[in-house]
């Protein structure tokens, strides 16, 4: 059978071992006889595996005891309302770095809670760089940033320092969960989607600091509080329980391969070959300023104007899929998360090169 190595930004690629659990347990879960389709969420192994979803999580990312760790549903994009909702009280502002599209809505969803000041934009670059000059607001609640633009591939490589000493920073890090380590001193609230390194669609991780809840006056949703979720361990209401299992043996395979430091280590070498090769092409080029480029999503563009359907057929028949960039920029964009191994980058460049001496 070909090697297929899947490119997309998400639902990403995930680890083997994590596919070949899930087809196991979609006939029958750790031989209880059912599915983990089947099982309900009150059952003691269901109970089990969320528990150990969250400690395997707190174990690899160093999570201190003073954070919750929440697997809910609505995607990262119900996070956007969520956390003014619970944070950003009517007459107080909250800080927003504007770095891409996800974080722009963000910021539009946040705006009917609260004041909100974006400290930084990159629009005007079609957010080819992240703007780190930010003007923050001395008393802002939050500074709210999106660790990794997906779209464009820009990262934040080290976290900015909020202006305000009560202030915390919140984190949409939906593409670069478990990519990198963290130092959570500084952080409020960091929350991703999964279906990008961590899991499938249909489960979202919040890891939220204790102190900083219980403070909002205005009447909050039951299903939007994060304090039901809290309280419930996060079973409210029927959890996505196989999207959660998933999660938890690709996490089981991070641990296995030696953890977060060791995963980083082997997401620089890969994206230091890739930039290394768009840098060395007389075909190719990178539109993104350096010092700001993506370790897990890298576009790239042809130099000269050509048929970019080409390339990714070229590509495609090689076994190298989902390349196209964003429909809001266009090109070609290699999402290179966690579960990519290092063969999969070798096989694009390969491809790189053999297009660029087919051409000359
Ligand atoms: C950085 C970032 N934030 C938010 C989202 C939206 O996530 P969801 O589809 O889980 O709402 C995405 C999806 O691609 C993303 O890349």
């Amino acid at each position: 059978m070909k090697r297929i190595y899947n490119f997309s930004a998400g639902p990403g690629i995930l680890p083997q071992d994590a596919l070949d659990a899930a087809s196991e347990a979609v006939i029958d879960y750790n031989n209880n006889g059912i599915s983990i389709l089947e099982m309900s969420h009150r059952s003691q192994p269901v109970i089990d595996l969320m528990n150990k979803t969250s400690s395997l999580a707190r174990e690899l990312l160093l999570i201190p005891d003073n954070f919750h760790i929440l697997w809910l549903q609505g995607g990262a994009s119900t996070q956007f309302s969520m956390i003014p909702m619970n944070l950003l009280p009517d007459e107080e502002t909250a800080d927003y770095t504007d770095t891409g599209l996800w974080a722009a809505k963000a910021i539009d969803e946040a705006k009917a809670f609260g004041n909100i000041n974006i400290v930084s934009s990159s629009k005007d670059s079609m957010y080819n760089l992240i703007n780190k000059d930010l003007r923050q607001t001395p008393k802002a609640i939050y500074l709210h940033i999106t660790s990794n633009n997906t779209i464009y591939g820009t990262q934040w490589k080290r976290f900015p320092k909020v202006l305000n000493p009560n202030g915390f920073i919140i984190s949409d890090m939906s593409s670069d969960i478990f990519s990198r380590k963290i130092d959570f001193n500084s952080f409020g609230l960091i929350y991703a989607g999964a279906q990008k390194n961590m899991g499938p669609a249909g489960v979202t991780m919040v890891i939220i600091r204790d102190d900083i809840l219980g403070k909002m006056k205005r009447h909050i949703p039951t299903m939007f509080n994060y304090s039901t979720h809290i309280n419930k361990s996060s079973a409210y209401n029927t959890p996505p329980v196989s999207a959660i299992f998933v999660v938890y043996k690709t996490l089981e395979w991070l641990h296995k391969i030696g953890g977060v430091a060791v995963i980083e280590e082997k997401n620089k070498i890969k994206s230091d070959k890739l930039y290394g090769e768009i840098e060395r092409s007389s075909v190719f080029t990178s539109p993104i300023r350096k010092e700001d480029r993506s370790q897990m999503n890298v576009p790239f563009i042809f130099i000269e104007e050509r048929d970019e359907n080409e390339f990714l057929k070229f590509c495609s028949n090689r076994g190298l899929i989902t390349l196209k960039g964003h429909r809001s920029v266009g090109g070609f964009r290699a999402s290179i998360y966690n579960a990519m191994p290092v063969e999969g980058v070798d096989a694009l460049i390969s491809a790189m090169q053999d297009y660029e001496s087919m051409l000359s």
